[in-house]
C-alpha cells in the first residue's frame, strides 16, 4: 500500500494562517481532488474543522486524541496506528493503493519519514504563517514529475510529485 502526501506550499514551507489556506487557487483544489478522489484520506482535526465538512468520495479520516466528533461521515482515529489501520481498510475494500496523508503541520511531522510520495503545489511567495511543511532533502526526494507554471490570482505555481529515493 502506498502511502503519499499532498500538500501546497510557499517558498517559506507556509501552508496555513489561523487555520485557513493563506491563497485561493482553483486548479489547486481540482488537483487536490483529483489525487484523493475514491481514497482514504488522513488529516488532523484542525484541518477537518478549517474544512467545515467530509469530503465526498473519499473516506475521511480525522485523527483526534480529545474530540467526539459525531459526524457521520468521518471516521475517528485517536492514534496513528488506529488511522493507518482503517486507511487500510477502507483502501482495500475501494481497490485502492495509495492512502493520501492531507495535513495539516502535526499530521505531516507524524507521517513524514513513512511516505514515498508527496504531490507538492509549490507557491512562488514568501509569506508569515503559523502553519508549516517539514524541510524537504533533495538529496532524499526526486521530482518525478512537474506541471508548467501557472498563474491565478497574481500568483504564479507549479505542481510537483516527488518519490523518495530508495
Ligand atoms: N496548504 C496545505 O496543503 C494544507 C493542507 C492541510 C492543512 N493546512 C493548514 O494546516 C493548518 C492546520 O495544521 P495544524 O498542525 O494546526 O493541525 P492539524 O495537523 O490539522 O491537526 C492537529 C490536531 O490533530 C490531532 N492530533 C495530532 N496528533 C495526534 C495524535 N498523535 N493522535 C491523535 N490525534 C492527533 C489533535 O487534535 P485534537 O486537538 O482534537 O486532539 C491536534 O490538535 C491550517 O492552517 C490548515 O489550513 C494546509
Amino acid at each position: 500500500m502506498k502511502l503519499s502526501m499532498i500538500v501546497a506550499m510557499s517558498a517559506n514551507n507556509v501552508i496555513g494562517v489561523a487555520n485557513q489556506l493563506p491563497w485561493h487557487l482553483p486548479k489547486d483544489l481540482k488537483h487536490f481532488k483529483k489525487h484523493t478522489i475514491n481514497k482514504p484520506i488522513i488529516m488532523g482535526r484542525n484541518t477537518f474543522d478549517s474544512i467545515g465538512r467530509a469530503l465526498p468520495e473519499r473516506d475521511n479520516i480525522v485523527l483526534s486524541r480529545t474530540q467526539q466528533l459525531s459526524h457521520d461521515q468521518i471516521f475517528l482515529a485517536n492514534n496513528k496506528s488506529d488511522a493507518l489501520r482503517m486507511a487500510e481498510d477502507f483502501a482495500k475494500s475501494r481497490g485502492s493503493e495509495e492512502i493520501m496523508i492531507v495535513g495539516g503541520e502535526q499530521i505531516y511531522r507524524m507521517f513524514f519519514d513513512d511516505v514515498s510520495r508527496i504531490y507538492v503545489t509549490l507557491v512562488d511567495l514568501i509569506i508569515d504563517g503559523d502553519a508549516f511543511f517539514p524541510v524537504i532533502d533533495y538529496k532524499i526526494w526526486t521530482s518525478v514529475d512537474h506541471s508548467e507554471r501557472m498563474t491565478a490570482n497574481e500568483l504564479e505555481y507549479k505542481f510537483v510529485t516527488l518519490e523518495k529515493l530508495s
